[in-house]
């Protein structure tokens, strides 16, 4: 039986900023079983899901050193879905009402973080085959392995993955004070180390260390060595290219399952969607407080609101689009003032047609997901998506950019050849993206029976974890 651990900053069920807590929380469920142990390893962060505080139990504490610094640690545990997870408890680093705070604040967290885990397999009796890190909050998991623990006999044999699912987010900071947080010696932060461009660089750390690096697409793993879609590190994953993976993420359709969605008003299957989602949409026009009405075409935007998503497009065109066009658009979001406020403006502007929830509800996405038309995700840059695929699977066609992962889960409409499973546009233009929607808009005002094949062939696809987690299981066993 090989063991395996997830590293991780947040994972549904009990914490979840975005996608990584989708899939942190859904991949390890999809191994198979016989032959893998996975497990999970989270901050215990005093915003967690209440439900689930309750249910740790304490296993062990021990102190951690960082720096100069001696912290406690407390390791609790609990099994959910049949998987073991493990916490990691200091009220000093993980309170507050969001996971995330302050970069200066975070990095030493994280770096906190980090050194507990590893401190940690044996204090849990788990050292693991392989150690799978996820994005720049563990990405000293690997440093610090390499650089401190592999003196301990039995970690000698652990292996590490590096997963990025998202290269913007790097953890940068002042060099000095990471060196004085982390307790690193001087020749780690140069460039051939863990510096870029004059600060230190987590990611880069995660990156370098590792046995292997993964990202959340084909398309994504070669753009991210680009010095456009690069941040910066194209260099260092151009020279690590051998050792890089585009794996794609899946659904977790246990979870997202309009069969069994009790968060929708009308359960449905690909046989019935046709008389399903009508009720969905008019539920969903109710909610939103937008007039109930049957034949216009609704388009659902279900995100954080921050530049990634392509949201100064969408504020370029909106009053161009609400003004002419017979539409609808449900929105559902927090992030960036600027875009809060860009939303509230326009449902302002346009009440019968635009509707904004500015906040976070999982219900209330699941009815977008499932009384939409259509849902609108036009990034400037998507490693995967997950929400195109949610949308997917609840027979909402999906408008997106062709990027990333949008690019390689969405294949554009063909009319001549009734392919293709929604619509999609190639440049970061904001007038691109309104022809595709208004173009989108016109199949489904005047073909409703190629409306209607477009959503099956959507609903037919499989992004289910199945093909993916084979991928992971190659990987692992090729250590
Ligand atoms: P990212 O991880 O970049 O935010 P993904 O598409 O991978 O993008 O995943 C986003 C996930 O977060 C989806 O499950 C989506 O439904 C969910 N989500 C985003 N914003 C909200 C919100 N305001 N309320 C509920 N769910 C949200
Ligand atoms: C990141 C990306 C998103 C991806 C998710 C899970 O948040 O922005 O595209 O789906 O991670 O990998």
């Amino acid at each position: 039986m090989k063991k395996i651990l997830f590293a991780s900053s947040e994972a549904v069920p009990f914490i979840k900023t975005g996608g990584l807590a989708d899939v942190v929380g859904s991949l390890p469920k999809y191994f198979d079983r016989k032959k893998y142990d996975v497990r999970v390893i989270l901050p215990k962060y005093l915003c967690m899901d209440k439900k689930w505080q309750k249910r740790l139990k304490k296993v062990a504490d021990f102190k951690v050193q960082l720096g100069w610094r001696n912290q406690y640690a407390g390791i609790l545990q609990t099994k959910a879905d049949g998987i073991w997870y493990y916490f990691i408890d200091n009220e000093f680093y993980f309170a507050g009402d969001h996971p995330y705070g302050e970069i200066y604040q975070d990095v030493e967290k994280f770096a906190f973080f980090s050194k507990a885990v590893l401190e940690a397999l044996d204090k849990i009796n788990f050292i693991p085959d392989v150690l799978h890190c996820n994005d720049w909050q563990t990405g000293m998991i690997p440093v610090f392995l390499d650089q401190v623990y592999r003196k301990k006999a039995e970690y000698q044999k652990i292996h590490t993955v590096f997963s990025i699912h998202n290269i913007r987010f790097q953890g940068r900071w002042i060099l000095h004070e990471v060196q004085d947080i982390t307790g690193l010696p001087n020749e780690l932060f140069t460039m051939h180390g863990i510096e870029s461009y004059g600060e230190s660089n987590y990611l880069k750390g995660g990156i370098l260390f590792s046995d292997a690096v993964t990202t959340v697409s084909k398309t994504y793993a070669q753009e991210i060595m680009t010095p456009e879609g690069g941040s910066g590190l194209d260099g260092v994953l151009k020279s690590c290219s051998h050792k890089l993976h585009g794996i794609l993420n899946g659904l977790d359709y246990e979870v997202y399952n309009p069969k069994k969605d009790s968060d929708i008003a009308a359960k449905f299957h690909v046989k019935n969607v046709a008389v399903q989602k009508p009720k969905n949409k008019a539920k969903l026009q109710e909610m939103m407080k937008l007039p109930i009405q049957p034949d216009v075409f609704l388009i659902g935007i279900v995100s954080r609101m921050t530049d990634q998503k392509g949201f100064d497009l969408v504020a370029y065109i909106l009053d161009e689009l609400l003004e002419k066009e017979n539409i609808q658009i449900a929105a559902l979001g927090t992030g960036e003032e600027r875009y809060e406020n860009m939303f509230r403006h326009f449902e302002a502007k346009y009440p019968q047609k635009l509707s904004a929830v500015i906040g976070y509800s999982e219900s209330a996405a699941h009815q977008i997901y499932a009384g939409a038309d259509a849902f609108l995700m036009p990034s400037l840059f998507e490693p995967c998506g997950l929400s195109q695929l949610i949308s997917l699977r609840y027979g909402t066609v999906p408008i997106v950019r062709e990027t990333g992962g949008l690019k390689d889960t969405v294949e554009p409409y063909n009319q001549y050849t009734q392919e293709g499973t929604g619509f999609s546009f190639s440049n970061y233009n904001a007038h691109e993206m309104a022809g595709i929607i208004r173009y989108a808009k016109e199949i489904y005002d005047t073909q409703k029976a190629q409306w209607h094949d477009l959503i099956v062939r959507g609903m037919k696809k499989d992004f289910s974890w199945e093909n993916s987690v084979k991928d992971y299981e190659r990987l692992y066993d090729s250590f």
